[in-house]
């Protein structure tokens, strides 16, 4: 069977930064994240008993990717198969935005790899699928707001939906900065972040953060989501200065990117900054001040490297039709 899916991107407000379980993806600490409207990835798996090994093409071009192959080895062990897949991915983020994220990329693949194998997984399987490949793929089987529970083991750590279809007009604006800067994966990242001696007081904290984060989700309070969501990132990114080795994912013009958002707040305007591992600063923001927050941003980005975003919808098998009911 052939099997597309359509999966989306998703935003950590309270971000994930560390493994006990390297293998099977288990977090040290729960996180809550808003899916995304604009960016996503569509992805076809068919599985063909010719096939002596997985065969992989991403944006037009074949690839060798063992992440990928260790995830399909989990599939096959799921559905009980030694089949090897076509499998054809299209990333839909913006050419080199830099937005390119593995948490569209596994959640796309788990759905339509699983269906494609001919499993009818339940979301929360799914999501516990997805999570084996990238742990941000957890979140990005539901949409809108989304909590990964962290769990102790493979059958307790998983997604759920906090709210699916938010009528909370929020948006973020995604600050794109061109990087020339090696880079330094989320993966490789967050092991080295767990050297740092501070890492301990960030899973004691993020515990708070989830809870301050779902009172704020639930009561429609945007400047405590703001405020825990900030403070999050800037944890994250504390911990990667005083790692061993410290390293950090900062540009000047993150800085400067900061900077202008906290500017924005001086002039009334609520807005707040995340980062994730990467220079690119993204803006959180009602749908009321997108204007007055792009206007601000303008003074020194290019219109061009403001992207906006809004929720966006749950991973999704979809036909030449169009949605396939799920
Ligand atoms: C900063 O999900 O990319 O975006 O599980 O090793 O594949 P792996 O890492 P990944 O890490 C995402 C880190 C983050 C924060 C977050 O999404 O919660």
């Amino acid at each position: 069977m052939k099997k597309t899916a359509r999966a989306h991107t998703n935003i950590a407000l309270v971000k994930y930064w560390g493994k006990k379980d390297t293998d099977l993806i288990i977090p040290m600490n729960g996180s809550i994240s808003l899916t995304l409207d604009h960016f996503y990835t569509d992805t076809t798996v068919e599985f063909d008993p010719s096939l002596t090994a997985d065969s992989f093409i991403l944006d037009g071009q074949a690839k060798q990717d063992q992440k990928l192959v260790h995830f399909m080895n989990h599939v096959r062990k799921l559905a009980n198969i030694k089949t090897f897949a076509h499998i054809n991915s299209t990333n839909h983020v913006p050419t080199a935005a830099g937005l390119a994220s593995s948490s569209s990329a596994y959640a796309a693949l788990a759905l339509a790899a699983s269906s494609a194998a001919g499993l009818n997984l339940t979301a929360k399987d799914l999501s516990r699928l997805a999570r084996k490949g990238s742990g941000s793929a957890t979140r990005s089987i539901y949409g809108g707001f989304v909590e990964w529970i962290a769990g102790e083991d493979d059958l307790t750590s998983y997604a759920v939906p906090l709210e699916e279809h938010t009528s909370w007009k929020i948006a973020m604006i995604a600050i794109v900065l061109n990087s020339a800067q090696k880079k330094i994966s989320s993966r490789a990242g967050m092991q080295t972040a767990q050297t740092s001696p501070y890492y301990p007081a960030w899973v004691k904290t993020a515990n708070d953060d989830l809870k301050s984060m779902r009172q704020a989700i639930e009561t429609r309070d945007f400047e405590l989501l703001g405020t825990v969501a900030e403070s999050s990132a800037l944890k994250m990114h504390a911990l990667n200065l005083s790692s061993k080795p410290h390293f950090s994912y900062f540009m000047p013009e993150s800085i400067i990117a900061m900077q202008k958002v906290e500017e924005l707040r001086t002039m009334g305007i609520p807005c707040y900054y995340t980062m994730d591992a990467g220079p690119n600063v993204k803006v959180i923001c009602e749908e009321e001040n997108i204007a007055a927050i792009i206007d601000h941003l303008s003074k020194v980005f290019g219109k061009d490297q403001l992207l906006v975003a809004h929720p966006g919808e749950g991973a999704k098998l979809i036909t030449n039709e169009g949605i396939e009911a799920k």
